[in-house]
This record gives C-alpha cells, sequence and structure tokens, in this order.
C-alpha cells in the first residue's frame, strides 16, 4: 500500500490558488456540451472526475479540445448527443454519472454505464424511477436501484410532471433538471421528501440560467422547465475555486494560528460550501472575506470551541468541521448528514473509525456525528481513506496536532485535487526566519542551516538587489517607486543551484557591486516594492522546511516562523569581515569607508517607515561578533531542533 507520511506541525500560514471546483467543472461541460455554439470554459479542474467526464463526452460524439493550460473550447451538440450507441465507465464519479444518466436516457439511443465497484453501491433507483415514469428504458445490470446500467431507446412522455425523491443525493434533482431541456417540451419536476443539500441545486439553476434556461422555482417543491427551453452556449464561462476544498486550508489557519488565504472564492461565490467559512467562525476563527477570497485565523488569545450545526447546507465541508472538532473545546455535533453514508464511502462510519484511531471520543448515528476535543493525539497513527479523497484531506489536518501521520492510499486526491499535499505541506513547513543587518554574514549561516536540515533556502536580500540591478540596466530612477514597482512585480528572476539569473543571464556577481548594494536599501524603502515582492518569497515556504534570512522574515513575511533568529554582531566587527572579502578578491578598499557605508545602510534599513529592520519580540538574539561561522551555524542548527516538530529536522 502507499502511503504518505506527514511530518508534525504547530503553525499554518499562507496562501492558496484552489483549484477549479469540481461541481462547476462538470456540470459546465455536460451544459455546453448539450448546448448549441461553442464554449469556452476556463480554469477548469484537472481531476479524475472531470477527466471521466471528458472522456464520456469524446465517446458520445462531443468535439472538445484542450487550450491553454485548463483551457478547454466545447462544440455543443445543440440538442441530444449524436452518437447514439456507448459503453461508457465513469469510474467513482458521481457528478457525471447521474447527470449522463439523465441525459442519456433522453437521447434516444442505447447506453451501458459501469464505474468501480464502489459506484455500484451508490444508489441511483430514485434517479431511474423518475426516468421510467417519462417511459425511459432503464435497466439495472447489477443490483436493483444500482449501477451499472443499460439504456435502451425509448418515446418519452415530455411536458408533463414527473417527480423525484429528495432525501437520498440531490444530484438526482440536478441530474433530471439539466436533461429535460432535451425534451423542448417543457416540464414540471415536483420533489418529495426532504430535499437536501439544496445549495447544490442552486448552482445548478444558476449554471442552467447562464446556458439561457431559466427554471421556474416553487420553494423547494417544484422546479418548472418552459416548453421551447434550449441551451446555448455563453460563450466563455469561468469555472470557480473549489469551495469544498478551500475548507481545509481555511480549518488549517482556524486550528493552528494563520493567517491562511485561499484566493478563488470568496464572498461572490455560487457556491454554497463558502458558508463553511461562517461555521468556522461560529467555532471562534477568525474570518475574512473578499469578493474572491477568504481568510482564516485563529482566535485571538483563546481556543476553538465546539459547535453543533445542521449541515445540510454544507454537506461535503462539514466533513472538515468533523476533523476541526478535535482542536476545540466540547462536543461537536454534526447533524442532519444522512448523505455521508452514500458518499464515495459511508463516510459517517469511515470518519468515526479514523477519528476514533487519533484518540477522539466519537458519538455516530443514522444521520449525525458527535465529536469530542482538545485531544492528546496519539502519534504515529494511520489513517485508512477508504478511496474517498475528502477523507484524505481532511485528516492531513490532524498532523496540526503536533504528531506524525501517516495517511493511507493519499492518490485518492486524484479525484478531486491531486496535487493537494504540496499545497498542505507549504503552509505547514516551518519555517526559520533570520534577520539581520547587512554583513553580519547571515545570509552564509542561513545558507549552510539550510543545507544541514534539507530545507530550501531564501536570499530575500537578493530580490531587492535584483529589483535595484534591473532599473539601473532599464535606466529607471532609484527615486521613481511606481516604476521600480513595476519592476518587482514581473521580476524576470530565477534562482538556480546557487546561481541567480535576471532575464536567463547571470548576475550572481553583478548584484554584490556596491551600487547595488546601495540601490538595493533604496529600492527596498518603498511600501509598493515590498508588496510587489512579498507572495513570491512566501510562495518560498515549502515541504520540507525554509530558512528564510533578510529584514523582515520574521516581522512580515512569516511572522508565524516557527523559530525566529536575530543575527547580528558590531559595526565594527561587520566591516572588518567585508574588509578581509574584498582584499581576498584582490580588490584595495579603505575600513573606515566601508564602516560608514554600512552604518549609512543600517540607519536607512532602520529607519524606513515599511517593515524596518529590527528583533521582534519573539525573536532570539543571536550576536556572532565573537563567533566563527560554524558556531553560529551549530547555534541555529540546534535551537532549531529543540524548537521545530521533531521529524523536520534530521
Ligand atoms: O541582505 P542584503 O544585504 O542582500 O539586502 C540588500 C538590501 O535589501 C538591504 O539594504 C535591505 C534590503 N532588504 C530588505 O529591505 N528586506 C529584506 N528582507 C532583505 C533585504
Amino acid at each position: 500500500m502507499e502511503y504518505l507520511d506527514l511530518a508534525p506541525a504547530a503553525h499554518a500560514a499562507g496562501t492558496v490558488r484552489l483549484p477549479g471546483s469540481k461541481s462547476l467543472s462538470n456540470r459546465f461541460l455536460l451544459l455546453a456540451a448539450l448546448a448549441e455554439g461553442v464554449t469556452d470554459i476556463r480554469d477548469l479542474l484537472a481531476s479524475d472526475d472531470v477527466e471521466r467526464m471528458l472522456g464520456a463526452l469524446k465517446a458520445l460524439g462531443i468535439d472538445w479540445r484542450r487550450g491553454e493550460g485548463n483551457d478547454f473550447v466545447v462544440r455543443g451538440a445543440a440538442g441530444a448527443f449524436p452518437v447514439k450507441q456507448a459503453e461508457l465507465f465513469l469510474g467513482n464519479a458521481g457528478t457525471a454519472f447521474r447527470p449522463l444518466t439523465a441525459a442519456l436516457a433522453l437521447s434516444n439511443g442505447h447506453y451501458r454505464l459501469s464505474g468501480v465497484p464502489r459506484m455500484h453501491e451508490r444508489p441511483i433507483g430514485d434517479l431511474v424511477d423518475a426516468l421510467r415514469r417519462m417511459g425511459a428504458d432503464i435497466r439495472h445490470l447489477g443490483n436493483e436501484g444500482f449501477p451499472p446500467l443499460e439504456i435502451r431507446p425509448a418515446p418519452i412522455r415530455a411536458g408533463g410532471r414527473v417527480t423525484v425523491r429528495g432525501e437520498a443525493s440531490s444530484q438526482f434533482l440536478t441530474a433530471l433538471l439539466m436533461a429535460l431541456p432535451l425534451t423542448g417540451a417543457g416540464a414540471t419536476v415536483e420533489v418529495a421528501g426532504e430535499l437536501i443539500s439544496k445549495p447544490y441545486i442552486d448552482i445548478t439553476l444558476n449554471l442552467m440560467a447562464r446556458f439561457g434556461v431559466a427554471v421556474e422555482r416553487d420553494g423547494w417543491r417544484a422546479f418548472r422547465i418552459p416548453a421551447g427551453a434550449r441551451y446555448r452556449s455563453p460563450g466563455t464561462v469561468f469555472v470557480e475555486g473549489d469551495a469544498s476544498a478551500a475548507s481545509y486550508f481555511l480549518a488549517a489557519g482556524a486550528i493552528a494560528g494563520g493567517p491562511v488565504r485561499v484566493e478563488g472564492v470568496g464572498r461572490d461565490s455560487i457556491q454554497g460550501d463558502v458558508r463553511f467559512a461562517e461555521a468556522l467562525a461560529a467555532m471562534g476563527a477568525r474570518i475574512d472575506m473578499g469578493p474572491n477570497w477568504i481568510e482564516a485565523r485563529a482566535p485571538a488569545g483563546e481556543r476553538l470551541r465546539a459547535i453543533e450545526l445542521d449541515c445540510n447546507h454544507i454537506p461535503d465541508a462539514a466533513m472538515t468541521l468533523a476533523v476541526a472538532a478535535l482542536f476545540a473545546e466540547g462536543t461537536t455535533r454534526l447533524t442532519n448528514i444522512a448523505s455521508w453514508r452514500v458518499k464515495e464511502t459511508d463516510r459517517i462510519a469511515a470518519m468515526a473509525a479514523e477519528l476514533r484511531k487519533l484518540g477522539a471520543t466519537v458519538e455516530e448515528g443514522a444521520d449525525f456525528i458527535a465529536v469530542s476535543g482538545r485531544l492528546t493525539f496519539r502519534p504515529g497513527v494511520a489513517i485508512d481513506t477508504y478511496d474517498d479523497h475528502r477523507m484524505a484531506m481532511c485528516f492531513s489536518l490532524a498532523c496540526l496536532g503536533g504528531v506524525p501521520v501517516r495517511i493511507n492510499d493519499p492518490q485518492c486526491v486524484n479525484k478531486t485535487f491531486p496535487d493537494y499535499f504540496e499545497r498542505f505541506s507549504g503552509l505547514v513547513a516551518p519555517v526559520i526566519a533570520i534577520d539581520g543587518p547587512s554583513a553580519s554574514g547571515k545570509g552564509t549561516v542561513a545558507a549552510l542551516v539550510a543545507e544541514r536540515l534539507g530545507f530550501h533556502y531564501l536570499d530575500s536580500g537578493a530580490l531587492y538587489r535584483l529589483v535595484a540591478l534591473a532599473a539601473i540596466r532599464a535606466g529607471v530612477s532609484l527615486e521613481d517607486g511606481a516604476a521600480l514597482a513595476r519592476i518587482a512585480e514581473t521580476l524576470p528572476a530565477r534562482f538556480e543551484g546557487g546561481r541567480i539569473l535576471l532575464d536567463g543571464t547571470d548576475a550572481t556577481e553583478a548584484i554584490r557591486s556596491e551600487a547595488c548594494s546601495a540601490g538595493s536599501s533604496k529600492v527596498a524603502a518603498f511600501p509598493a516594492v515590498r508588496a510587489a515582492l512579498l507572495d513570491r518569497q512566501r510562495a518560498y515556504r515549502q515541504a520540507p522546511g525554509l530558512v528564510a534570512e533578510g529584514r523582515d522574515m520574521g516581522s512580515v513575511v512569516f511572522p508565524g516562523a516557527a523559530l525566529k533568529v536575530f543575527l547580528t554582531a558590531t559595526a565594527e566587527a561587520r566591516a572588518d569581515r567585508r574588509y578581509k572579502q574584498l582584499i581576498d578578491k584582490g580588490m584595495s578598499v579603505s575600513i573606515d569607508t566601508l564602516l560608514q557605508d554600512l552604518r549609512e545602510r543600517d540607519a536607512r534599513d532602520s529607519a524606513r517607515a515599511v517593515a524596518p529592520l529590527q528583533k521582534c519580540a519573539d525573536a532570539e538574539l543571536l550576536d556572532t561578533t565573537a563567533m566563527t561561522v560554524a558556531e553560529a551555524v551549530a547555534w541555529v542548527v540546534e535551537r532549531a531542533r529543540q524548537g521545530l516538530p521533531q521529524t523536520a529536522a534530521p
């Protein structure tokens, strides 16, 4: 069995650009396939479930092609699928299986649909019954009420009323609604029983409207598709980031400090799962939201607290709450989650079993789960994932309990989020921030510490130096903050095996010139330049960890760093070191001039209004005046081994 070991982590912070939403991706694909005209779908999710839909559409005669990155162009069939006989294998993709069943039942062809064994345990009888009542000829090839299915050509009674049960899965209603315009005769769909997961129906109606079919809704009981309704491509559509996937990162921020920001969903999202953020807020997390982003931080000075929540409106993201509950004071009770039992796995049973492995007290019922919090986590637990992407992603959060966690079969995340663990590791990878004045030797020390620990290394000063060099070369004034910020935003710089490249040419030596040294400290005083370089610096935070050196690593760029060191030496000692370096290189300099330059630079770096050079209150002071490089490195490595989660250091 494959597995992934997550190191214990204490803090999570950073920004994650979300992959496209699965729900939106597969709906857009089907609507574009049935519509008249060509649809340009931007930012489609690249994942197994979407591949299943794409493969099925190709087999059914839909012409689509991949453009740049995750952009797709789909030429619609302007009605039912052109291919009238096909065998489709749909893996475990419910968002492909259910809507395709309905659309194919109304396509007057002969089709077989099958999936992985688990797909054959997931009910589809309610949808098949509704379609049969309209005249569709559908047979269950295995167990009654479950896939695989065979669909044969049959005359469809259109224009009337059709009833579908709403308790098991909202996807049945979604499937019917999306398929019914194929009849051209209109219809009214009535929902029997309670409709679960209503926000997913909102998504369906929203997207259908964008493709020109406005469904009239009477509460959540009846939905009328007007006669003559036809799908027409709206041209270009953008897939929002996946709001369910956002839940893991936001929970990490709420549990372990933060801030964690997700980009791609926010206040303007049409996905119900953004309301997961409200649940976190109810637990005490600090949440901020913009139109297209959400940010989560831990409560100020207190712990998360347990909640009781009816989760009908956030069925998928609610799983994340069950794991966040481990970190909260009290017992969290999540109700109205019966649909968990018929998802990729029986999620209530799976969740309860794995939470108990970590040491939690869990109560489960037909449609609820209750999880006690403030856990002493059992270390080294191996979490089973049940071929369920959400189980794997949820339980990554357990490493924030300060224990190593093994995730079995981690590749199940490919269903919706193939690079989930890389992104998650980036948020929780420990950072060692080393700040200090010019020529203090922090660069040498930081690089050696990174090497010893096997961590990534960020020389943030080099970025400011590169901006200065690029400006000097382009003839841009070092006083023109706006022009400098533009350079910083698009800085064509790369770090490759100890070499620093600007515009593809080696600038390693050039950025160390006295002109660049003085220039960089001027450039660095502009807030817009600093802002333009912020995300670039944070992107260096990657597993297994990062050593970052500069002036504001601990104060601004990585305020949640696991270890902060303020590394300094007297100005005389620093001038002396620099003097010896230059003499060794055969350059003639005066030590007095060097000392004066250093003092000027110190003054400018310390006195500037934004991110001045300073020792943060929580940084440890390392005065290297009387130390060798080896001693300084040993000092930091020792601190790191004491202070970092144990497996982060070898
Ligand atoms: O560390 P260094 O000497 O290479 O840095 C060059 C200049 O960049 C320095 O004068 C101050 C500035 N700098 C900064 O303002 N913030 C950082 N994090 C790193 C460097």
